[in-house]
Parts: C-alpha cells; structure tokens; sequence
C-alpha cells in the first residue's frame, strides 16, 4: 500500500490530504479563504499567499491526525506546482519539499488540472453514495475539465497520456460565471450564486423562449468562447436600467442569494433569477455539445468531468441526460479545489516514476498538455 500525503495551495484553499493508493481518501482539510476574499469580489494574491503561509501546518498535521498516521506512515508526498497564483504556489510547494527531505520519501509534482481530473478516481470508505466503484474510469476517458480558469476537452488515454483537443478561446467557464454573477449583483463565487438564482426562476427553462440566449457554437471546432454571453447579459441589464422597467436588483437585496445558498432565507428579483437560468442554460448546452461530440469522435468509453464548475447540478444532469457512454462525476467536495485529488494524480504520477528533486520550481503557467512530460 502507498500513502501519499497531498498538499495544494495554488489559488485560495490551503489544502492537505492523505491519500491510500491514489483512490481511497483517508483525510482531506480543505481551509477556504472565501469569506476573506469575497469582499473584494475576488482572489487578492497577496491575501492568499499569506492565509496559505498561515494554515498550511496546521492542515497537514489535521490530515494526519484524521488519517490515524503519524509522519513515519507517509510514503511519498504530492504537492500542485501549477497552474495558479506564484506566491500561492511557493508556500505548498516549499512545504512539501520540507516534508520529503526530512522523511527522506519521494516528492511527487502534480499539474493541479491533472489533480481535478483525477477526482474522478476518489472515492470515501463507507461512503457508497459517492457513486465510487473502486476502479477508476475506464480508458480511453474523454474529460470536460471545467474551472475558474480553465475549459478544456481532454482524451485520456492511459494514466499520463493526456491530449487537449479543445479548449476555450477567451474566458473559462468558471470565470464567465463569476463575471456575469457580478453582473447580476449575485456576489462571488459566482457559479454557486447563479446555480441557486436560477434555480428560483419560475417555469421551465425550455419552454422560457423569451429568455433564450444564442449560443456561441464556435461550428467546426471543440472550442469554446463565453465572452459573447457576458456582454450579451450585460447588454440585458442595461437595457433594464435604460427602459426604466424590471429592475435586476439592488446590492441588499442580493445579498439574499448569498444566504440562501448558505441555507437561510433570501429573495432574488425574479428577471434576475430568470436571466442567471438563461445564462446557465446557454453554457450548459454548448459545454454538454461538445463534450458528447467529441467523445463520440474519440470513441470514449466513459465521459468525466472536472474543476469548480462541475459541481453545478445543470451540468451534471444535462451531461448524463445527453451522453450516450457512462457519464461519471465526482463526489461534489472533490470538484473545488481540494487535495485529495492531488493525491490521486499523485499516486499514478508516482507508478510511473515522475518524482521531483529537491530543486523543484513552481509553474504557475503549466498547461494541461505539458502534464506529459511535467
Ligand atoms: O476548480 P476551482 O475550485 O478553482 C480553480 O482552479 O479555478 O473552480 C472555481 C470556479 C469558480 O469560477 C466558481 O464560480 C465555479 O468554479 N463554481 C461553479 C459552481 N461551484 C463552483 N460554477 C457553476 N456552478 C457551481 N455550482
Ligand atoms: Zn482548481
């Protein structure tokens, strides 16, 4: 058996994970910096670098306690090196460094969008509600990675053997969903506001013509491009403002949705409610398109999906809905950024000898195609 200590800090969760043979989560702490934050509308680097300076110790020695082990029962750690934030990046990455040196163990770098991949490995002990079978997806997997800063269409075709084959052209998914929350006055995160704004939108969203949004098909390719949908919503809430008529909402208000994601009472306007479902809807459409097309072209056995945006519900009921291979999704806390996932990664990355010196640098621009030879 090999237990893998996993560390991630490359945006703003500080977190640490034991993880048993890349599939069986022992501990996983995740240390969220979002009420911090949020009162920026944002992640501030400099916050981050220093909420992870702070709570990465205390995390890592949680993991542990959780897990039952004592550092003696780590066989190799596994750490993000990129993509993200460089000053978040360092923290996690000179801890682990710190780590394997003094227990003399393997350090094992993970590309953090392989590690969302790789949530679709996980599963909890006793937990049969994860849906986790024990084995893993089955090869070749066609991955929809979908976060705040990335959309990628991913073939996989074995552990490591990784081809993008499409990815957006302007904003991530992830991202679109924050800007247009801000546009709505929904606050951030923005997906997890827009999923329960919309989800207060009276009717159903198919027969809701008045409120259909065109897609941005980019025809030809598995591309995608969200900026159009932004200004389109934008160009919606100006309207409002100039007719004088329906307004979207004002800030007090809003902050309603912000409660009742967190499970109290709030009130959303119902225009807005309507124009977050429009807007989830048109993503929705155009990522499950192209999701199904190119498994189908890549003769897929199972579709998976990964990254912030795959714990929206919309999502994951259109995917399963439409696909016409096995459809498998990650247990909800092991979408966001989280450190069993890296351990996942880890642990294969591990199998076939990827392990780092003690001069280890971090990426904070790594692609997911790089992952091959990373
Ligand atoms: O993977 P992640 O935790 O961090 C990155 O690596 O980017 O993804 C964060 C992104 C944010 O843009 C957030 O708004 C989005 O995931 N997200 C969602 C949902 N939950 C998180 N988007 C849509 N629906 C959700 N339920
Ligand atoms: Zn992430």
């Amino acid at each position: 058996m090999t237990t893998i200590l996993a560390i991630e800090t490359s945006c703003d969760e500080t977190a640490a994970a034991v993880v048993e043979n890349g599939m069986t989560v022992r501990s996983s702490i995740v240390v969220s910096q979002e009420a911090l934050h949020r009162r920026w509308g944002g992640v501030v680097p400099e916050l981050a670098s220093r909420e992870h300076s702070l709570h990465i110790a205390p995390a890592v020695r949680q993991a542990l306690e959780v897990a039952g082990i004592s550092w003696a029962g780590i066989d190799a750690v596994a750490v993000t090196h990129g993509p993200g934030l460089a000053g978040a990046l360092v923290v996690g990455v000179n801890f682990a460094k710190a780590v394997a040196a003094a227990r003399s163990v393997p350090l094992v770098p993970v590309n953090h969008l392989e590690g969302h991949l790789y949530a679709n490995w996980l599963g909890i002990p006793g937990a049969p509600d994860t849906g986790w079978d024990h084995r893993g997806p089955e090869f070749p997997v066609l991955c929809l990675v979908v976060s705040g800063g990335h959309t990628e269409l991913v073939v996989v075709r074995g552990h490591g053997d990784l081809s993008v084959v499409g990815r957006t052209r302007d904003d991530a998914a992830g991202e679109a969903f924050d800007k247009v929350a801000r546009i709505l006055g929904l606050g951030y995160p923005g997906g997890p506001a827009i999923q329960a704004a919309a989800m207060l939108a009276p009717g159903e969203a198919a027969t809701d013509a008045a409120d259909a949004l065109t897609r941005p098909w980019m025809r030809g390719t598995l591309d995608f491009s969200f900026s159009g949908l932004k200004t389109a919503m934008l160009r919606q809430v100006e309207g409002d403002a100039t007719n004088g008529g329906r307004p979207v909402g004002n800030p007090s208000r809003m902050a309603g949705v912000a409660r009742s994601i967190a499970g109290q009472s709030g009130e959303v306007p119902e225009r807005t409610a309507r124009l977050a479902r429009a807007f989830q809807e048109a993503v929705v459409d155009v990522l499950v398109s192209k999701t199904c097309d190119a498994a189908e072209r890549f003769d897929a056995r199972e579709v998976v999906i990964a990254g912030g945006v795959a714990a929206n519900l919309r999502l994951r009921e259109a995917l399963v809905a439409r696909s016409k291979v096995p459809v498998r999704v990650p247990p909800l806390v092991y979408c966001t950024d989280n450190a069993a996932m890296i351990g996942a990664a880890g642990y294969f990355r591990l199998q076939h000898g990827h392990v780092a010196t003690s001069s280890l640098d971090i990426r904070p621009g790594l692609r997911l195609d790089d992952a091959n030879g990373a």
